[in-house]
């Protein structure tokens, strides 16, 4: 019965929700609490997605939620050009001990990732009267107008969508794996180096042959490559990054969208290269699902501003902002970045013992990523669309994977307060899910 009923709406979702948002499955969700999301059809899945990396800390965690509801019962909407509110001020206090860098100290709340990153870009251009952006080859920014123009990790994103914004040029990401392939050499510290001072070359060449210095407001990257790859920068790539900026007067942008509020083991993955950047864009993990997006920056910057021009109607929601403000306290009273740790070992080694099957092995190219937010990238001797067809195994044994980027790449974003026992079994499923796809 429950079955037949999801299996009708399903249908009418098909039939009246526009085809330009995709679906990994057909699934009717019907609950979702801590690591396991349910079905309408009575299935329960064990969930390596995290909505793509927003429920942080599971699913329905009873202290967000009890936050929320009674923000709801307090006051919903306090639009912020009639006033303050409380969570919002209060998460402003919760922010401004964890930001990367104590220059980071004056914040603007928005509703989604896109509209942070568009919130950053208007800031840089405003601040520096300066025009052209500078993104990274496999960089994602979102779906907006703006954003898709900013974004290079699929075509798909900005096709048939044109005229995209101008003065938007894209320089190589320091891609270790490729680079490594390209040069036909294993991995190594010296060919990190290598990689990362290949990129910045790069990036000196496009600032004298395509966008000069005096026309940049800003280079824009994300620290690990999300929709990209999961690839991670590495520091020397970051600093050298920060050197450029402070030399040619060019504001450093960093998108911790995906890869922020303890994701990759540290509050801030820009944390670990200790780069300062002059705008920071939070969002996905920063209210555990409830729609809310960020950017902070300095004062100085920041109130050169015109007042009335940057917000929205929705923007810093007082129940967001609620449930904001107790992810920030979970995050320090639960150890949860200990568990990031812990389970990121966990779930490391368990996928770089598939190195070593005999079938399965061969197929691995490279494990990669910082905490939770790791990649598995397939070597090219694997069978053609080897991503997709692990997802779909690991689905029918009760795993939700995500695939990333143009290249063959699962990504595994479990939430961060997972157990030892729930990554042994999705571990499990996954090593599972890769034989039989393998030999299918
Ligand atoms: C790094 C990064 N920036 C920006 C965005 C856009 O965020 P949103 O989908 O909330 O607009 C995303 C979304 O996945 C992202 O991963």
């Amino acid at each position: 019965m429950a079955a037949k009923q999801a299996a009708t709406l399903a249908a009418f979702g098909t039939q009246h929700i526009g085809r330009g948002v995709a679906r990994s499955t057909e699934h009717v969700w019907a609950a979702g609490q801590g690591s396991w999301m349910h079905s309408m059809d009575g299935k329960k899945y064990l969930d390596f997605t995290c909505g793509i990396g927003v429920t942080n800390l599971g699913h329905c965690h009873p202290k967000v939620t009890k936050a929320a509801q009674e923000q709801c019962a307090k006051i919903v909407h306090a639009q912020i050009n009639i006033g303050y509110h409380n969570p919002a001020i209060t998460l402003v206090e919760k922010l401004l001990p964890v930001m990367p860098d104590k220059s980071l100290d004056t914040f603007l709340f928005v509703n989604s990732g896109s509209e942070a990153v568009e919130s950053a870009v208007k800031l840089a251009r405003h601040a520096t009267k300066k025009q052209n952006i500078i993104v990274m080859q496999g960089g994602f920014h979102g779906r907006t107008l703006a954003t898709a123009s900013m974004t290079r990790s699929k075509t798909i994103y900005s096709a048939g969508f044109g005229p995209l914004l101008s003065g938007v040029f894209a320089t190589p990401f320091p891609y270790e794996y490729h680079y490594a392939l390209a040069h036909g050499k294993p991995q190594s510290s010296s060919l990190s180096d290598a990689c990362a001072d290949d990129a910045l070359a790069a990036l000196r060449l496009l600032l004298k042959q395509q966008s000069a210095p005096a026309d940049t407001a800003a280079i824009v990257l994300e620290p690990v490559l999300g929709e990209g790859g999961y690839v991670p920068a590495s520091a020397r790539y970051l600093r050298g990054l920060r050197d450029i900026c402070d030399e040619h007067g060019i504001l450093l942008i960093i998108d911790e969208v995906q890869s922020g509020f303890g994701r990759t083991g540290t509050y801030f993955a820009i944390e670990q290269a200790n780069v300062r950047p002059d705008i920071l864009i939070m969002a996905k993990g920063i209210a555990n699902g409830f729609p809310l997006a960020g950017i902070a920056s300095r004062k100085e910057l920041m109130d050169r501003q015109t007042p009335g021009s940057m917000g929205g109607t929705y923007s810093g929601n007082a129940v967001s902002c609620a449930a904001a403000v107790a992810c920030a306290d979970v995050m320090q009273t639960e150890g949860i970045l200990d568990n990031v740790k812990a389970r990121g070992e966990q779930l490391r080694s368990g996928l770089s013992a598939l190195q070593s099957h005999a079938k399965v092995g061969p197929l691995i190219g490279d494990i990669r990523g910082l905490g939770l937010m790791l990649g598995l990238e397939f070597s090219r001797s694997a069978p053609a669309s080897i991503a997709t067809k692990v997802q779909k195994a690991a689905h029918d044994r009760g795993l939700l994977l995500l695939t990333t980027s143009v290249f063959e790449t699962m990504r595994f974003i479990p939430p961060l307060t997972i157990s030892e026992a729930e990554m042994k079994q999705g571990v499990e499923i996954f090593g599972e899910s890769l034989k039989a796809a393998a030999s299918s």
